[in-house]
């Protein structure tokens, strides 16, 4: 069944929807989570399988065909190819894709291709192991890299990103360890501007490496070329001069691509956002196991959605960082 098309009072199209699958992670990312004691959502919180393919469903009819799942990590959710395989059949989701930590992808990588997940990105802050250990704090390096290498051995993987959150004062020395990564190897890294969404809230202006820094010091080790930008693309992306291998920048501090968005969110436990930064959430989890028509969904998705925010506010002064953090909302 089609549907009008969703947007927002700012006349943005919403195409695009970033499912959280679970609150839970292998990892405990330093600008993500804290080290120990953070809360985790009940069994019977978070969506079920049918009830996230409902919505999911619904928003395709209302023209999101973009589909990413994320976490947490969402390959811990149990069963998980089983619901990308699910909500690969949706007539109407056009791209189904995955953002997770890497740590399972020896055991699933063939699952999720089979499932039809067409596109990955695979988060890897470090390419030195101490580095990785210090970021993640996890000591996870060899088994994320030896997963990576299963995933690229599926062509229908193709292409790959790494996403490397860059933070000064750690990741400047990563640099060149990326730049031979991104052309020896068939991946595109790219750099992803630390976010006040961490659960220590250590982030500070100053902490935040910008894009345009890190440019600056791929290009003393090898020039680049830009490459025209797609639409609602979040990524700057280059490839190097020589044309071996390719390097992108999200820089959402410096560079905030607002005006352009045309993403919503949903929380593991059926929460829409309709930004990073929300400080409001619309449940959809009760009005469901209330008994709510997909009509009723609508309304409140599109009434929600309407109010979707105009920009961030992280560079304004009585900025209020969210009371969620990334794990909680869903990257
Ligand atoms: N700032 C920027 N990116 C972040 N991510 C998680 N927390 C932050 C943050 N505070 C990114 C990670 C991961 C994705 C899920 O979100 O790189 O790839
Ligand atoms: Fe886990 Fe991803 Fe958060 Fe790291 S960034 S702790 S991998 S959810």
């Amino acid at each position: 069944m089609a549907r009008e098309q969703l947007v927002d009072g700012h006349g943005r199209q919403i195409g695009d929807v970033r499912v959280s699958v679970t609150d839970r992670c292998s990892f405990r990312c330093q600008y993500c989570m804290p080290a120990e004691g953070m809360p985790w959502l009940a069994r019977d919180e978070l969506l079920r399988f049918e009830e996230i393919e409902r919505l999911v469903r619904l928003l395709a009819e209302m023209g999101v065909g973009d589909v990413r799942l994320t976490g947490g990590e969402p390959l811990v959710r149990r069963d998980f190819p089983r619901l990308a395989g699910m909500l690969a059949k949706i007539p109407g989701v056009a791209d189904l894709s995955i953002t997770t930590n890497g740590f399972l992808l020896e055991r699933d990588s063939q699952a999720l291709v089979e499932a039809g997940i067409n596109r990955f990105n695979v988060s890897l802050d470090a390419l030195q192991r101490d580095r990785f250990y210090e970021m993640t704090r996890r000591d996870a390096l060899p088994r994320v890299l030896r997963g990576l290498e299963t995933l690229a051995a599926f062509p229908e993987a193709h292409p790959i990103k790494i996403n490397a959150v860059a933070i000064r004062g750690f990741t400047e020395q990563e640099i060149p360890a990326f730049v031979r990564f991104a052309r020896e190897h068939p991946y595109e890294v790219r750099f992803i501007e630390f976010m006040p969404l961490d659960a220590d809230r250590n982030w500070k202006p100053e902490s935040v490496l910008r894009g345009e820094e890190i440019r600056a010091l791929v290009e003393q080790i090898e020039p680049l070329e830009p490459e025209t930008r797609e639409p609602h693309a979040t990524a700057r992306t280059y490839h190097f001069a020589d044309g071996r291998g390719r390097i992108g920048f999200i820089n959402p501090v410096s560079e905030p691509f607002c005006a352009d968005c045309n993403r919503i969110r949903l929380t593991a436990e059926g929460k829409l956002r309709t930004c990073l930064f929300s400080i409001n959430e619309t449940d959809l989890r009760g009005p469901i196991r209330d008994g709510a028509s997909d009509d009723d969904l609508e309304e409140i998705i599109r009434a929600a959605v309407w109010r979707k925010e105009l920009k961030h506010r992280v560079n304004e002064p009585g900025f209020i960082q969210p009371a969620r953090s990334m794990s909680a909302i869903g990257g």
